[in-house]
């Protein structure tokens, strides 16, 4: 039967809402507890060793753990590895870009965050990369909450990469998704302007946002381990993800601890909580 309809989107309630938001900080504090670790000489197995106490200390679980088999707390793909990079004894060196991806079910609830940050000094691409991702997540974010439909999200993250640098490429092929009670949820977020206009948006609405940009083109391959996804031409890449809800009034950033208040207010836009 279910494959005659599509799967439905999940809608939160206001106090589903605030139970995710709980669980959104929780990955804050993961990754705000890495953030600090990403310098020069760190392992990544040391620091998803951090992000995984930082997590079961608030009380919750690591989500990506045991994730169809992930074998660790986060992501940490490092340089030309844009996503799903698994950590290990590798030592960071100066100049690297770490993308690093979180999450945590609290209660039932999943929340799903990820940054990326410098080891040392970054050449001046690599730190125009970073930040032109960052700022088409929070144009995204500033989308959904204006938006009448899903696809507005994925236009918002173009037009800004376009704008920023030309050169830079969108993944086509991994994109942002649903989160509630499963981490991976309907519906497909794109990180580009798409022909159809995507589902309708309602109050209740919550989704993780993550546009994945990469120095130039956008074909990826995968390690033998079966995640590590890189790009083919050895260009460097960056993620930058947050779990947003969708309340009557606007959207609240679950994943970040203002819940969004600085950066969209510099877009004009008041924060909603639920
Ligand atoms: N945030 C990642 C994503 O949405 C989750 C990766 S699942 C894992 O793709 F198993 F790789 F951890
Ligand atoms: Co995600």
């Amino acid at each position: 039967m279910s494959l005659l309809r599509p799967e439905r989107i999940e809608f939160k309630s206001p106090a589903q809402i605030r139970r995710m938001r709980a669980s959104g900080l929780v990955t804050a504090a993961a990754l705000a507890a890495v953030r600090e670790a990403v310098v020069p000489g760190a392992t990544g197995a040391a620091i998803d060793a951090l992000a995984e106490a930082s997590i079961r200390a608030a009380g919750a679980e690591p989500n990506f753990l045991g994730y169809e088999g992930y074998p660790a707390s986060l992501c940490f793909s490092v340089n030309d590895v844009v996503v799903h990079g698994i950590p290990g004894p590798q030592a960071i060196r100066p100049g690297d870009v770490v993308s690093i991806d979180c999450g945590a079910v609290l209660d039932g609830w999943h929340s799903d965050a990820a940054i990326t940050v410098g080891a040392g000094e970054l050449d001046a691409r690599s730190e125009t990369l970073i930040e032109v991702t960052r700022q088409a997540l929070w144009d995204g974010i500033a989308a959904f909450a204006n938006a009448t439909h899903v696809g507005a999200i994925g236009a918002a993250i173009e037009a800004r990469v376009r704008a920023a640098e030309p050169s830079f490429g969108i993944l086509r092929e991994y994109v942002g998704h649903g989160i509630g009670s499963a981490m991976h949820m309907r519906p497909d977020v794109v990180n580009f302007a798409a022909r159809e206009r995507g589902p309708r948006v309602r109050p209740g609405m919550v989704l993780a946002i993550e546009p994945m940009v990469v120095e130039r083109k956008i074909a990826t391959s995968t390690d033998t381990d079966g995640w590590t996804v890189r790009t083919v031409d050895g260009g460097r890449a960056a993620h930058w993800e947050h779990t947003v809800a969708r309340t009557e009034g606007g959207v609240w950033v679950l994943t970040e601890p203002d819940g969004g208040e600085a950066e969209l207010a510099a877009r004009g836009i008041q924060i909603a909580p639920a």
